[in-house]
Parts: C-alpha cells; structure tokens; sequence
C-alpha cells in the first residue's frame, strides 16, 4: 500500500485561483513519480465572494472541516475592492495561523539559476539562507484600542505580546535548524536600542537559547542594517529569526534580493503536528494581473515542495526543486513575464510538471 496523504486546498483570490491549479499539477506529478497518493479537497471559502455570500470569510466550523487534513495548500487571500485588506488576512489566514498553532513560518531564500538577482554581482548559489519568523503573537497582537474617537484626545493604542513559550519555542526552532545545516550560522533580529521592553526580553531569551547550542555560532543585528545587509551581503545568511513583523518585512525583501517575489514559497507550520501546517507563497493575490493567465506559478510549486518534504517526501520534494531549476534555466520561452519571459501561468506550470514526470 502506498502512502496517501489527505490535502486541503484553497485557492482564495486573484491568481491564487490561477496559480494553485498549476500547483496542484506538479504535486499529482511528483506523486505519481514517486509513488504516493493525495486526496486533494477543493475548499471555496477564505475569498471575497465567500464573505459576499455569507459575511465571513470562513463557515463557522472551519476548524473542524480542515483539522483533520495532512495539511493545507493555500493560494492567496484578498480582494481589497470587495473586502478591506484588514478583515480578509484577519479573517482567514490569521485564522489558521493561530487557531492550528502555526508558530514557524519558514521562508527559504535561493538565487536559483535562470533567476537574475536585482542586486549586482550575486549569482546562482551565492544568496542561500533561511528566513524563521515568529507567526502567531509579536506585533501582531489585536490587543489594544481607540478611546476618544473622533475628539482631539482621540488615541490609539497596540500592544506587543511576547510569551516566554512563545518565543522560546521559535527560537529553539531556528537554532535545530541551524545545527542542521553545513555552515551552522544564525542571526537573531532584534531592536533592542529603540523597543526598550519586548526586545531585550528576545536578546535575553536568544542569548539563552545559544549556550545550549554551542556548534552553531549566533549573532544578532539591529533590523534596520540587517534590512541593509540583505541587500549589500546577503551571502552572509544562514539561518535568520525574527519576531512577527521583523520577520514579515525580512522575508518579502530576502526573496525579492533573490529574484522576484513570485517565485518565493513560505510554510506555516505546526511543528507538533498537532494541527496541519499550511504551505503559500509569499505573494498576495495581485489583483493587478490578476484574470491574465501571467502569474508566476513557481512560489505556489516551490511551497508544494515544502509541503512534500513537511509530509514526509523529501525525495519528491527535491525533484519538484530540481524540475524548478532546470524549466528556469533551460526553458526561456516559458517563463512568465516577471522572469522576463513571454510565457504564461500554464505553460509554465505544465513545463515544470512535466520535467517532474520525465525525471521521475
Ligand atoms: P501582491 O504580492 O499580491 O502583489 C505585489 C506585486 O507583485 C504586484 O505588482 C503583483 O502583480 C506582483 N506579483 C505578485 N505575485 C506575483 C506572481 N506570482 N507573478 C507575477 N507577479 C506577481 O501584494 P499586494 O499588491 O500588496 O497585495 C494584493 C492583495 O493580496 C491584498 O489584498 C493583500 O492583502 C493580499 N495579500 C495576501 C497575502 C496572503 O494571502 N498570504 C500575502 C500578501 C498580500
Ligand atoms: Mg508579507
């Protein structure tokens, strides 16, 4: 009996619809390759028309419908003509993230060949590290409030909220990470010389955690040069972690130094398992191209390769990679126009499919 793996997908918004079908094709490649099964479920709620049709963006009993899935293959979310932005992430997304206790989110960072990098003098293999970002509390909390609304007193205020477990458990994360990897190098984000409170708790609480880990040689640096070392010496990444919002602007500015944000997957994972883990690109749902057939389908294939490694599939995973690379490389004619090429979303999709069958 082969393994089967049961997974929930949902297309959401704008290329998300189209980007998804393309990602579902090279998984059903990779499993046919590699000789497992998926049972994919459709699932049309997390989208503006849902919220059209119902007020919501998710059937009140979300959690039940998708918990006992292996785990969720997510397009993208938002349509801000229908739907404020706010009420859509919050509403879905946030959501899952927090209700399945997604605590890592983990953003690989590669200059894949056929990509050109935006940053001079950076080619295939010299940006490679790992971006670990705290995905459930930080700066994203919704606590807080306005009082005094509309009078000149009016104030507004959002709190931080950084738990002991909360960020022990995404740092020890990022260092096991780290001791995994040949150059055993990571860098904590932090802001400790501006926010007084909350980022000398993390210094502390990192410093901590790198005396149990004494192979992997730790750093820290402020967010603002990190920000500016990403782009003058992004080779000098290994492994990066970050609080909520640290890591949110590291991990859209990190795949944009490696090529273009629509070839950029992420995971949100559970690491317990006690939840299924939810693999996305990085991208939103563009409404500006959004309807063309243009999106780039390679940060939806890559995050179904993270998938497949979370589930079990390292093997398979590394073929979709590897399919990934070679269509970039070698096949011009098919990338899409953010590569610079004439291509579109299912050409390209169905190019790295079948490079996934081929090598099988
Ligand atoms: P975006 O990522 O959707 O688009 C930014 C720019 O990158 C646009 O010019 C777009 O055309 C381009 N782009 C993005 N993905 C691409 C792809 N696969 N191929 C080619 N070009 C691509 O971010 P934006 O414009 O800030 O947000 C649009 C909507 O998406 C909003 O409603 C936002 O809330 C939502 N969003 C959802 C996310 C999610 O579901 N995880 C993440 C980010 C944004
Ligand atoms: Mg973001």
């Amino acid at each position: 009996m082969s393994q089967r793996y049961r997974i929930a997908a949902i297309l959401g918004d704008g290329i998300g619809r189209e980007v998804v079908p393309e990602g579902l094709r090279c998984l059903r490649a990779a499993a046919e390759a590699h000789g497992f099964e998926l049972d994919v479920v459709e699932h049309d709620f997390a989208c503006a028309d849902h919220w059209l049709r119902h007020g919501a963006m998710l059937p009140p009993d979300w959690k039940d419908v998708l918990g006992g899935f292996d785990a969720i293959f997510f397009g993208a979310v938002g349509w801000p003509e229908v739907v404020p932005d706010h009420v859509s992430l919050w509403g879905s997304l946030l959501q899952f993230r927090r209700g399945f206790d997604q605590y890592v989110n983990l953003r690989p960072v590669r200059l894949l060949r056929g990509v050109r990098s935006p940053l001079r003098d950076h080619g295939p293999g010299d940006i490679d590290f790992r971006v670990v970002r705290e995905n459930t509390e930080g700066e994203y909390s919704n606590v807080g409030g306005r009082i005094f609304e509309g009078t000149d007193r009016e104030t507004v205020l959002q709190e931080t909220v950084l738990t002991r477990i909360g960020v022990d458990r995404v740092l020890r994360y990022a260092f096991d990470l780290a001791a995994g990897r040949p150059r055993k190098h990571l860098t904590w984000a932090t802001k400790s010389n501006g926010i007084s409170i909350a980022m000398p708790y993390w210094d502390e609480r990192a410093a901590a955690m790198a005396k149990q880990y004494p192979d992997v040689v730790a750093d820290k640096d402020h967010i603002d040069i990190l920000a500016a070392k990403f782009v003058l010496r992004p080779g000098q990444y290994d492994v990066v972690v970050a609080s909520n919002l640290f890591g949110d602007i590291l991990s859209d500015l990190g795949p944009a130094c490696a090529g273009t944000i629509g070839i950029a997957p992420s995971a949100n994972i559970n690491p317990d398992r006690t939840w299924p883990s939810l693999f996305e690109p990085v991208h939103g749902s563009a409404p500006d191209i959004a309807g063309r057939g243009i999106a780039n389908p390679v940060g939806q294939i890559w995050s179904g390769a993270m998938m497949l490694e979370h589930l079990g599939e390292p093997a398979a995973a590394a073929a979709v990679l590897a399919a990934i690379e070679r269509v970039l490389a070698d096949r011009p004619e098919v990338l899409t126009p953010d590569l610079g090429g004439p291509g579109t979303t299912e050409g390209l999709g169905t190019a790295i499919a079948a490079e996934i069958a081929w090598a099988g």
